[in-house]
């Protein structure tokens, strides 16, 4: 069954930023858009690595290892050389924090 799980306070994830975390065995990355939290796996879907490295152009996260593009929001890739999809979250902002929903 989904469940919502804390990821990060709010003071730990300010505008603009790419925090990543461990929620079980699985790496999170949160992104901080102007206000609105999104969240996905941190890993890219073309060499496995930490789109955390990245940085964020408006909802498009990109990958630092290559360039690949995806847009946090979907999940879908936007530039090569990822064409793989990464898996996004529901991402929820409770007064004490941010919480993703993963089941
Ligand atoms: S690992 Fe992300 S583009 Fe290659």
């Amino acid at each position: 069954m989904a469940e919502w799980i804390k990821v990060a306070t709010l003071e730990e994830c300010p505008p603009g930023s790419l925090r990543s975390t461990m929620v079980g065995i699985d790496p999170v990355v949160i992104a901080n858009v102007d206000g609105t939290f999104y969240a996905a796996v941190d890993r890219c879907s073309h060499e496995d690595l930490p789109l955390s490295d990245g940085e964020m152009e408006g909802t498009n996260l990109v990958c630092s290892y290559h360039g690949a593009r995806f847009d946090i929001v979907t999940g879908t890739p936007k530039g090569l050389p990822a064409v793989k999809p990464i898996k996004t979250f529901p991402v929820e902002v409770r007064e004490d924090g941010v919480y993703i929903q993963k089941g």
